[in-house]
């Protein structure tokens, strides 16, 4: 199985077009030893030529055309994207829809009810499409049982729900519903090999343990290093958890919940601006490596 990161940085990117936090303004001066980091997506495919997509950024353009295993080789329109599996309905996860609209056959896309509520309601992406491309909606399970794409052969997806958040523009924000976040397993079928994708993750709960175990390597949110570190930054109150995102640092934390997990590969994901874990030399870096946690970037290709 192939993964191949798309997109490693949460909502915004890194660097976020008005934003002159430390970061930020470091790596855009030269002054931080850190790679820049598009918005939140990867690709998974068992044969390198029929991908899943996982999430559709807003810098999808730019994603798949510096990812040549995705472009057109048959006819006169083609891609080697198959599906869309979108984990929420967050603006970063679900704008890049609007970039496939000039796709011949309606766009395939597994998701939660919830999530398809959201798309069709508050941002009305689905509704939108129907006038372009149109769209296949494929409800996902939320108790963990499996699902298939048709036409990706060898992959099996295990999807279940997640205490994280739904997005500011959707009615479940302070009223949170089974599917607004998921998390998925994603199983090569020949080989058993699998990888647990789960970008936006507010509590570590049983059945994501259970994941962790199960899963060769995990990709999992990596956004936030404190839980007021949007504050400490001076860009606004909002907490870690409030986001819906657990953070890394402190008694609890992501660090503290890896490190009980063994023999697998860990890397964290969409990743936030202010995250000090962006820059490469920074302590808090240094932290992540000796226990042994990466951190994703954009082009990171995960063979497994
Ligand atoms: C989040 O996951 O909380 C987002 O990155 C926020 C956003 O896209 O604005
Ligand atoms: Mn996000
Ligand atoms: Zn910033």
């Amino acid at each position: 199985m192939k993964i191949r990161v798309l997109g490693a940085g949460a909502g915004g990117g890194f660097p976020q077009w008005n934003c002159n936090c430390h970061n930020c303004s470091g790596v855009r001066n030269g002054r931080l030893n850190a790679k820049t980091r598009t918005q939140s997506s990867i690709a998974v495919s068992s044969d390198g030529e029929r991908w899943v997509l996982f999430n559709a950024s807003p810098d999808i353009r730019t994603q798949l055309e510096h990812f040549p295993a995705s472009h057109p080789r048959h006819g006169i329109r083609d891609s080697g994207i198959k599906a869309v599996i979108l984990i929420d309905s967050q603006i970063d996860h679900t704008t890049g829809l609007l970039m496939l609209r000039e796709s011949t056959q309606p766009l395939e896309i597994y998701c939660s009810d919830m999530v398809k509520q959201d798309l069709s309601t508050g941002f009305p992406l689905f509704t939108m499409l129907a006038h372009y491309c149109g769209i296949n909606h494929h409800p996902v399970p939320l108790d963990g049982s499996a699902f298939i794409v048709p036409g990706i052969d060898d992959l099996r997806f295990h999807s279940h729900s997640l205490k994280s958040k739904a997005p500011p523009y959707s009615p479940h924000r302070h009223d949170p519903h089974n599917g607004d976040n998921i998390g998925v397993i994603i199983e090569q079928i020949s080989t058993g090999r699998t990888v647990y994708y789960a970008p936006g993750l507010g509590e570590i709960e049983p059945h994501v343990q259970q994941a962790f175990a199960k899963a060769e390597c995990i990709l999992v949110d990596g956004t936030f290093w404190q839980h007021d570190e949007m504050e400490r930054a001076g860009i606004c109150t909002k907490l870690a958890l409030e986001m819906g995102h657990l953070p890394q640092s402190g008694p609890g934390g992501m660090i503290e919940q890896l490190s009980a997990v063994t023999d697998t590969r860990k890397v964290l994901i969409h990743i936030n601006n202010t995250n000090p874990i962006l820059d490469e030399d920074s302590p808090e870096r240094q932290q992540l490596n000796a226990a042994g946690i990466e951190v994703a970037y954009d082009g990171l290709e995960i063979s497994l």
